[in-house]
């Protein structure tokens, strides 16, 4: 199958890309390279598929997806604080760039759409194990754009009945995360400061926990859901292990994986996004305790509907995978 992944260049996508190319599948990588690294665009040290440089909101969008099957929209800015102090930037392409692929591949005919949204809409709904039922109500600008994209993939499929799958997405977590970047997610973070011999500065150590799921298991699931024989009609499926771990106890897997001993500073929560001073000194300054909430948000996901439906299950065992973070991390940085 000829399959378009948008976001090819970043963390997930790369992975899925590889995969699917392994698998023999015709795979077109889409990334305007805002967040992406080349060193993903390579398997064994070789190129493979077919790059395209180009952006979601490109208005010959639609050209590029003569002849594709899937596509796999996962371009996006994922960082949080970057969407809260930018929103724009973050509607245009968590928004703008959504209507833009479902508008393209609903022009080319495209057969099924898999869209990467987030765990984080349910950062105000009250619940153990969130479910894809639940109520939500985010108000972080990047929970925003992306329900607001969920909403946009009702539309298309209500009215033009378009396949859409919605992958609600936790903590995906795995070799070739980006290291590098000023806000980057915990485990990478962790990965980062412990290879490079730094103690790591942290803002929760509470017992409030967050699901973390491999990439390889996200991997098998899109798999799935490229393969599968029925009609999906913009669904919502949790993408997550159902398992939690506190930032204390995922530093602790760190530790005992490096084999190094260095003690975590932990600082004020209120400070989680002080590398980013737009958003406290010019005009009317962010909620310190909004920033805090964030900080001790506990998220887990309910994942029995995606086992029902795909029969599938995150498998990946939590030292063995901050292990392939970490060996990954080595790789890049020494
Ligand atoms: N990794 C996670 O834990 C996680 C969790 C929840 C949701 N998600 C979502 O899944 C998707 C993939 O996540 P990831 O971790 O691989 O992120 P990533 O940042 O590694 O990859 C996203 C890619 O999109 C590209 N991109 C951004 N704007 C673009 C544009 N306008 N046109 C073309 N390409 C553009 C970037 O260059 C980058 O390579 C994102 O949409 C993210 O919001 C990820």
């Amino acid at each position: 199958m000829k399959i378009l992944i948008t976001g090819g260049a970043g963390f997930v996508g790369s992975q899925l890309g590889k995969h699917l190319h392994s698998a023999g599948h015709d795979v077109v990588l889409l990334d305007n390279m805002s967040f992406g690294h080349l060193d993903n665009l390579l398997l064994d040290g070789a190129p493979f598929g077919r790059f395209l440089c180009k952006d979601i909101l490109d208005p010959e969008l639609q050209n590029y997806l003569e002849g594709v099957h899937t596509v796999f929209h996962l371009a996006g800015i994922a960082a949080l604080p970057v969407c809260q102090e930018n929103p724009r930037a973050a509607y245009d392409v968590n928004v703008s760039g959504v209507a833009n692929v479902l508008e393209a591949s609903r022009r080319a005919g495209v057969q099924r759409v898999i869209f990467s949204s987030t765990s984080a809409v349910y950062e105000k709904t009250k619940s153990e194990r969130f479910s894809e039922d639940d109520e939500i109500r985010p108000d972080l600008v990047y929970a925003s754009t992306k329900a607001a994209a969920e909403r946009l993939c009702d539309a298309f499929s209500i009215n033009y009945n378009m396949d859409i799958v919605i992958c609600r997405f936790f903590n995906v977590y795995g070799p070739h995360q980006d290291v590098t970047r000023t806000s980057p997610p915990l485990t990478s973070y962790l990965a980062r400061e412990l290879v490079t011999d730094r103690s790591p500065n942290l803002f929760n150590n509470s017992d409030a926990k967050r699901d973390y799921v491999h990439s390889d298991d996200v991997v098998e699931l899109l798999t799935r859901m490229l393969l599968d024989q029925g009609k999906f009609g913009a669904d919502r499926f949790n993408v997550c292990s159902g398992r939690g771990y506190s930032v204390p106890e995922l530093y602790r897997v760190f530790l005992d994986v490096s084999g190094k001993s260095m003690q975590a500073t932990y600082n004020d929560p209120t400070s989680f996004w002080n590398k980013y001073p737009v958003l406290f000194e010019q005009g009317l300054p962010l909620s310190r305790s909004r920033v805090a909430e964030e900080v001790f948000k506990s998220a887990i996901g309910n994942p029995e509907k995606t086992r029902q439906r795909f029969g599938w299950e995150a498998k990946s065992d939590i030292r063995e995978g901050i292990a392939s973070v970490y060996e990954d991390a080595k790789r890049r940085l020494l």
